[in-house]
């Protein structure tokens, strides 16, 4: 009898408390879904597993009418930015009112969570300047070699798959995924793995949990209860395992003396010497070059910022190439175009592809840039972090509050890109670039933008031409993309499948 009441009881309760957090916007008056589902919010088709987080939020997007809306992501009250301009405003002019993600972080008892991405405040600006030189051209420019060797595995491991003559379906999104992936583990790990020869290598597997992990969703959408999660023991073990691969290699690196120009020996100088040189040519990680500042970057540090340049750096890089070739396919006078572009360039280079000859490739560059538009990560994340009122309106956004910018929706809505489900390179191009700059948000705005946008671009770019440059591509017929329901971002259902053959004459 006395379970039964508390039952009832805690019944009570939760009911309650699920009705007074959904009536959140109501009672501030602030613009909101009038059909707001309890207890899921706009997310309910997400929970259903009938849509991926992404859509579900252009979905919302879609149907609303105002500038800003208040949602509900699970029991968070949140506000949707629906209005290129006000994204602007938060992400850049109002940066200091909104300069935290709000994801999961517990920088006393799991070191590994604090990556660029969830750092808050002045502990991720610290970080951040840290980290800029290790991205810089010339510092790109010195890594390139490797993209390039790992681009080479791509064709030869094309090569083997396809007949001599005639053509053959391939999913390009799984081979630029296994692409996208080598680089990070010899870039970021200093690893020397090739996984189209050997799938099953050790940082292949470790990573592929990753893929998995529904802890990622709950870091965004729950942060607090993914942070008792972890207190009551539950381990990411990818990030667990990266530090372990991380720490061999540290060792072996300094035991023999070895120097690569990589991203891990950035990290290392970093870690050994308080600082990344500013001098391109110096890549030594000898403690006697310490600059005298503070040095706070472990082992831990280096394998969460390995973690979640991962997470961030292989399905961004990968998907851009992917959706490309997918696109291009689909449109042979943009793929004959394209084709023509990398012929010209290579044929004034000696047949030769380096760090420069890509830069003379300016129509890829339009076709990356439609791609991203067409398929962005579905959303931005930005926490208010100070009381901040709308500006124009008494609307005032508390601090805490998550914000969602739903760059999905904001590319492809025709107010700021005319015919945004065509695919049209040229809108990008100078002499014709009819389209709101300000709606064009791929790697996101303001000083919170990707860190890695020049090596994601150049990755992707180089993963394009190495197909374009060796590969014919074709499509069976119009279709768009379906977006597979289990993912936060863009995951085509079923792959992407094209028809490739090798090319009569490949030119170099
Ligand atoms: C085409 C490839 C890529 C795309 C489209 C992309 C896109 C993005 C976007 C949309 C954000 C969020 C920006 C914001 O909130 O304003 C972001 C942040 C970030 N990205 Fe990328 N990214 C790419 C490649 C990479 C790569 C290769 C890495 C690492 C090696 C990386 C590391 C990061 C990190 C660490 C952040 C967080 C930055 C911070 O908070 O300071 N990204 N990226």
């Amino acid at each position: 009898m006395i379970a039964l009441l508390l039952f009832l009881l805690l019944g009570t309760l939760l009911f309650w408390f699920i009705k007074h957090q959904y009536s959140y916007w109501n009672r501030r008056s602030f613009p909101c879904d009038p059909d707001t589902n309890i207890p899921y919010g706009c997310l309910t088709s997400v929970v259903k597993h009938e849509k991926s987080m992404g859509v579900a939020l252009y979905d919302a997007y879609v149907k609303a009418k105002s500038p800003f809306i208040g949602i509900y992501l699970l029991f968070r009250p949140a506000v949707m930015i629906r209005d290129a301009e006000l994204a602007h405003q938060i992400l850049i002019q109002d940066f200091t009112s909104f300069h935290d993600r709000g994801l999961y972080l517990d920088e006393k008892r799991d070191r590994m969570s604090c990556n660029l991405f969830s750092l808050r405040g002045q502990r991720w600006r610290t970080l951040r300047q840290k980290l800029t030189p290790t991205f810089s051209s010339s510092k790109l420019k010195a890594m390139f070699h490797t993209s390039d060797d790992i681009g080479d595995k791509m064709v030869e491991h094309l090569n083997k798959i396809l007949p001599d003559e005639g053509r053959a379906e391939v999913d390009i999104k799984d081979i630029l995924v296994t692409y996208a992936i080598d680089i990070i583990g010899s870039v970021i790990f200093g690893l020397d793995i090739n996984s189209f020869e050997e799938p099953k290598n050790k940082f292949r597997c470790l990573v592929r949990q990753a893929r998995r992990n529904n802890l990622l969703m709950l870091i965004f959408l729950c942060p607090s209860v993914a942070k008792y999660l972890v207190r009551l023991g539950f381990k990411n073990k990818t990030a667990i395992g990266l530090r372990e691969i991380l720490k061999d290699t540290i060792e072996y690196r300094e035991k023999h003396n070895i120097v690569r120009k990589d991203m891990l020996q950035l990290m290392m100088q970093l870690m050994n010497t308080g600082k990344i040189a500013e001098d391109d040519d110096n890549w030594s990680t000898k403690a006697n070059t310490t600059t005298g500042e503070e040095n706070e970057f472990t082992l831990d540090d280096i394998a969460a910022q390995g973690f979640i340049f991962y997470i961030a750096g292989q399905d961004s890089t990968s998907s851009a190439a992917a959706f490309t070739i997918f696109e291009l396919a689909q449109n042979p006078d943009l793929l004959a175009r394209a084709q023509n572009e990398v012929q010209e360039v290579l044929a004034r280079h000696n047949g030769q592809l380096s760090y420069d000859a890509l830069q003379e490739m300016p129509f890829l560059d339009l076709c990356l840039q439609e791609t991203m538009r067409k398929y962005p990560f579905p959303f931005l994340s930005r926490e208010c972090t100070r009381d901040y009122t709308i500006p124009g309106t008494q609307h005032v956004i508390e601090k805490g509050t998550p914000i969602v910018i739903p760059l999905l929706g904001i590319h492809r809505d025709p107010h700021y890109f005319t015919n945004p489900m065509i695919y049209d390179p040229d809108r990008f191009s100078p002499s014709n670039a009819n389209y709101n700059p300000n709606a064009y948000m791929p790697f996101g705005a303001g000083p919170r933008h990707c860190i890695a946008l020049r090596m994601g671009k150049i990755n992707s770019k180089l993963g394009l031409v190495k197909i374009l440059q060796n590969f014919d591509v074709e499509v069976m017929g119009k279709r768009e993309i379906i977006i597979d329901n289990h993912s936060a971002g863009i995951q085509p259902k079923g792959g992407v499948k094209v028809r490739l053959s090798k090319r009569a004459k490949p030119c170099h």
